[in-house]
């Protein structure tokens, strides 16, 4: 029986990348497929990067593109795009700056989309968001799953992106959505979090949840010590809470920033100014 590990969505989150290594080499796959959104969210890029480039050497290794690297890449083409230290895009540069030539140019080489065919198991495509873009998200669109699903030349479809953990069968079809193992959102257990297993045998492939335990405790010891709390603070102290009760505070808080900025008249771009995003994480009672 042939076994593969697929990790998605990691944000930077090292400490969970760490004891998933450790998993990993319990599972010893015949393979790992990578999702994208490796890095922003979370402090020290480098850690991830570090650990990534470990699994490459050590394991047969796919790796795709996500849209934050697609962000990452976009801003070293062009840097007129307004990125400053805030809570807006405050991480996006944070991380940026802590990535090298090496860290960049490895993911300008990667597909956000990809069919693996092997001998050794059936086929499979796997993509970040949908098989179209790394942004689409079609965690709970059935027409785009239906299509998609399709549109497979085999039976399974990996997405990412959604940071929830779910599996939709269309017909003899199955699409598995991968949770995230930096910011999982399904109310998992603090300092908990999730990869995914797929099982081949012959022509049938089996997905499940592998649970993994990771010392959040001093991940965000790390991050208050980090320099990305200080660039982006409210944004940090969303994605502190986030990991604390497994949901995604930095999209609560972003939204109602702009409902606030909006009721203000603000016409000033894309980069809302800290006094929103402080008043939506005082409403929230993230701070
Ligand atoms: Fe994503």
């Amino acid at each position: 029986m042939k076994k593969i590990i697929v990790i998605s969505d990691i944000h930077s989150n090292y400490a969970a990348f760490e004891s998933a290594f450790n998993a990993v080499k319990e599972i010893n796959p015949d393979g790992i497929i990578f999702l994208g959104d490796y890095v922003t969210d979370f402090p020290y890029p480098q850690r991830t990067m570090e650990l990534l480039y470990k699994f490459n050497a050590e394991y047969r290794c796919w790796f795709l593109r996500g849209n934050r690297e697609d962000y990452l890449l976009e801003h070293r083409k062009s840097q007129n795009d307004g990125w400053r230290y805030s809570s807006s895009v405050g991480s996006f540069l944070y991380t940026y700056e802590n990535l090298t030539t090496a860290d960049l140019d490895f993911f300008a080489d990667l597909p956000h989309c990809i069919e693996i065919k092997s001998d050794c198991f059936p086929i499979i495509t796997a993509c970040h968001g949908s098989p179209k873009s790394t942004t689409e998200n079609i965690l709970t669109n059935s027409t785009a799953q239906i299509k998609y699903a399709n549109n497979i030349k085999g039976n399974i479809l990996l997405c990412g992106h959604s940071h929830h953990r779910k599996i939709v069968s269309v017909k003899d079809k199955e699409i598995v959505f991968c949770p995230s193992l930096g910011l999982p959102q399904d109310g998992e257990e603090y300092g908990h979090t999730w990869i995914t297993l797929l099982t081949c045998s012959g022509n049938n492939i089996k997905a499940e949840f592998i649970d993994i335990k990771f010392n959040a405790d001093a991940l965000i010891d790390d991050y208050r010590n980090s320099e990305l709390i200080k660039y982006a603070p409210i944004f940090s102290e969303c994605i502190i809470k986030s990991l604390q009760i497994s949901g995604d505070l930095a999209y609560q808080c972003v939204v109602l920033a702009w409902d606030y900025a909006k009721k203000d008249n603000f016409n000033g771009g894309k980069i809302l100014p800290e006094k929103y995003w402080i008043k939506a994480a005082e409403e929230l009672k993230i701070i």
